[in-house]
């Protein structure tokens, strides 16, 4: 055996250790309003900071020092105060932007709260439904996704597309499927205000959420939202564009699914599919969103799929997994789109 190698790994091992332990006082520090309150604040003391947020000084002091530990804090030891460096709160106390991360922290215990069912479901099969992971689950999906909908799909994205994109400027009809708490026809519905958005999606925790969202935005002409699958759609509704973002690689009947979605479409209409950006071949997915996505497969993605009686596609698809899956349910086209992302992939599929 290798010593240095036993070395290199124990310190890896570590490392990991301290990760997973930093995301967990990275999630309290999100949740509390930790990072919020020590976003320009400038250094500050452990009682002050408890003093500011209201919270137990025991615990704040406690945090500070892991949150130092994790590189996430600069500590001056001269005067025992800790600072939120300006790059940091840029990530982590940026609500509502298309650079904030909080989202990631929430997913961390409601993802591995569910280890020990998990851990069964590799004994016994089955899995967790996407329902059990409940309202925490919702807000994690909203969070890490709504600022990247808001900022970016619009004015971003669906350029990529410029004849949909023209098309819902002059008026278009929109599905988003597996909407989620509906942030996506929220967005697109306020860049396009002539063209209509349906929202399905079979949760209903993240349906009431949606619904709630369009009454205060105030867009319940323009957009509507309905608890269910396709079936819930008028009969002969016809639409130019389909959305389906972070969403196929979790359905139980993907092929069926998709089959579906083909026949709702215009002929010039088209599928917008966002999925985790992941490589073909797993040596290529050998670096930490590899790692982060694998992780959230199992804790989640691949989890809920195989609870609900489906294939379990798993987080990591791939392109070509994905083209293959689209031209069986009949598509003819499919594109991977150019659009910058560090964690998401995008494709046009059409007829
Ligand atoms: C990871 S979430 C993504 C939600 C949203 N699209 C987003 O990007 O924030 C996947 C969603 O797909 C929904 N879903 C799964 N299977 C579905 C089906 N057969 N019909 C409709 N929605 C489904 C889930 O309920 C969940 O809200």
């Amino acid at each position: 055996m290798d010593k240095n190698r036993i070395k290199t790994f124990a310190d890896q091992v570590i490392g990991d250790m301290g990760s997973a332990m930093g995301a967990g006082l990275a999630y309290v520090g999100t949740k509390v309003g930790l990072f919020r309150s020590m976003a320009g604040a400038g250094p500050i003391n452990a009682d002050d900071l408890a003093k500011k947020t209201g919270l137990q000084s025991r615990y704040v002091t406690e945090w500070l020092k892991g949150m130092t530990c994790a590189r996430y804090l600069d500590y001056d030891p001269e005067n025992e105060t800790y600072e939120l460096p300006d790059e940091h709160a840029y990530l982590l106390a940026s609500e509502g932007s298309d650079h904030y991360v909080g989202g990631l922290f929430y997913s961390v215990p409601m993802m591995l709260g569910m280890a020990p069912r998990v851990a069964n479901a590799f004994v016994h099969g089955g899995g967790v439904p996407f329902s059990d992971y409940g309202s925490e689950g919702v807000l994690a999906v909203d969070l890490m996704n709504r600022g990247l909908y808001e900022k970016r799909f619009a004015n971003y994205w669906l350029t990529t597309c410029p004849t949909t994109h023209e098309r819902l400027t002059t008026g278009g009809n929109v599905l988003d499927f597996g909407c989620g708490s509906g942030r996506v026809s929220i967005a697109l519905a306020k860049a396009f205000p002539k063209s209509s958005f349906t929202g399905i999606d079979t949760d209903s925790a993240s349906i009431k959420v949606a619904k709630d969202s369009v009454l205060q935005e105030n867009l319940t002409e323009q957009v509507r939202f309905e608890c269910g699958t396709t079936d819930q759609l008028p009969d002969n509704e016809r639409y130019h564009l389909i959305t389906i973002c972070d969403c196929i690689h979790d359905l139980n009947d993907p092929l069926g699914t998709l089959e579906n979605l083909r026949t709702l479409l215009f002929d010039d209409g088209i599928l917008f599919v966002i999925e985790p950006k992941a490589a073909d071949h797993l040596e290529d997915n050998i670096h930490p969103v590899g790692a982060m996505y694998y992780g959230m497969s199992v804790f989640h993605c691949m989890t809920q799929s195989l609870a609900s009686g489906g294939p379990g596609l798993g987080t990591c698809m791939g392109p070509a997994s994905m083209e293959a899956l689209t031209r069986q349910a009949g598509f003819s086209r499919f594109e991977t789109l150019e659009i910058k992302s560090q964690t998401n992939i995008f494709y046009a599929v059409g007829l």
